[in-house]
């Protein structure tokens, strides 16, 4: 191709994805895209699968002690679902054109980051509840808006994904309800969970949007459709009172509902702890990567007789062609 057709190519391509963004519609693997679309998409999406991936860990920590055989099997289905979500957006993210082995690596070698939240240790049972109940609770507030994501893999892949969440924030919050209705104690180790993982789970959002680089521009491109702000707002908003009918109380002296602006205002979170966080400094960083780079390592046999399986099965159905 000639630098003038190629130029050409990119002005029609330019015109159509400005079109198809203008009205609402989606972006296919197939269509010509801006490389920096391609690119904060490529960014946005697999990090989102390293976290799904990574936030297996602090609930599969709990299976062997969940309190009983119902409640073992309940947690084991969520953390395989969260498996399978890390497999839809690692789908998602390589028909962008970056292979999954490559994305897995910038996770490995530490150049990719994962969602702050699950840097934080799961100390209780109560703690189940919690995530449960609060992180996938933020998990669904922002990813709704993402099942209209203009990219169609992502947008689609965030429908499923979406569905099963519901399912886990049910679980979380019924954990909760039991303890928060049980003994003295019970109700107290519900409260402490709840405390620590407020302020963690409000911060999942990213940091406010007068400190978000990718907001705006993620906005006009209608990948992410309200700001990391709104959707906190519309968070809180939520939860108040479902901590009300869980007998809790959420760690925030300044939550009281605004008339005026017809919401719930809130107090600062610690912007500091949550940057120190995605640095690396988190409570559970080291040991979240750790044990990361060793379930890969102990995966390699399986990888390898995948692939050789593959090998043999294709080299048996072009053997198969070449004698018929
Ligand atoms: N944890 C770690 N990093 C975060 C973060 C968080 N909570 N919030 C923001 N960041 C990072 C961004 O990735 C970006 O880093 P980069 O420039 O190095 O890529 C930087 O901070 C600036 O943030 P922005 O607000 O400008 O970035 P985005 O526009 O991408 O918004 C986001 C951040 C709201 C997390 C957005 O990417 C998003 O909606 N992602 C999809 C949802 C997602 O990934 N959720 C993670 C949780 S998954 C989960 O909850 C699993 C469930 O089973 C519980």
């Amino acid at each position: 191709m000639t630098d003038q057709e190629a130029t050409q190519q990119e002005t029609t391509g330019q015109e159509y994805f400005d079109h198809l963004i203008e009205q609402d519609s989606r972006v296919e693997p197939r269509d010509w895209m801006p490389e920096a679309y391609r690119k904060t998409l490529t960014r946005q999406v697999s990090q989102h699968a390293h976290s799904e991936i990574i936030g297996m860990q602090p609930e599969a920590n709990w299976i062997t002690r969940a309190p009983s055989l119902k409640r073992k099997a309940i947690l084991m289905a969520k953390v395989q679902d969260e498996a399978g979500h890390g497999l839809y957006l690692y789908s998602a993210a390589e028909t962008l054109g970056t292979p999954r082995d490559v994305l897995n690596q910038q996770l490995l070698d530490g150049k990719a980051k994962y969602s702050s939240i699950f840097n934080y240790p799961a100390r209780t049972w109560a703690d189940i509840g919690a995530i449960g109940w609060l992180v996938d609770g933020a998990a669904i507030c922002n990813q709704v808006p993402l099942c209209r994501a203009s990219y169609g893999p992502y947008g689609r892949a965030m429908v499923r994904i979406c569905k099963e969440e519901s399912f886990h924030q049910r679980q979380g919050w019924e954990i909760l309800y039991e303890l928060s209705n049980g003994t003295p104690e019970q109700k107290q180790m519900a409260q402490d969970a709840v405390n620590r993982f407020y302020g963690p789970a409000l911060q999942m959002f990213g940091p406010p949007d007068a400190d978000s680089p990718h907001s705006q521009q993620s906005m006009d491109w209608k990948i992410k459709r309200f700001s990391n702000d709104d959707l906190r707002q519309r968070f809180v908003d939520m939860i108040v009172p479902q901590v009300e009918a869980l007998g809790l109380t959420l760690p925030d002296p300044d939550l009281k509902w605004n008339e005026d602006r017809g919401h719930y205002d809130y107090g600062e979170l610690d912007w500091e702890e949550f940057f120190a966080v995605i640095k690396g400094q988190g409570p559970c960083n080291r040991q979240r990567m750790q044990r990361r780079r060793e379930a890969h390592r102990e995966g390699a046999w399986v990888r390898e007789a995948a692939a050789a399986y593959a090998e043999k099965t294709s080299q048996t159905a072009a053997s198969a062609l070449i004698g018929a």
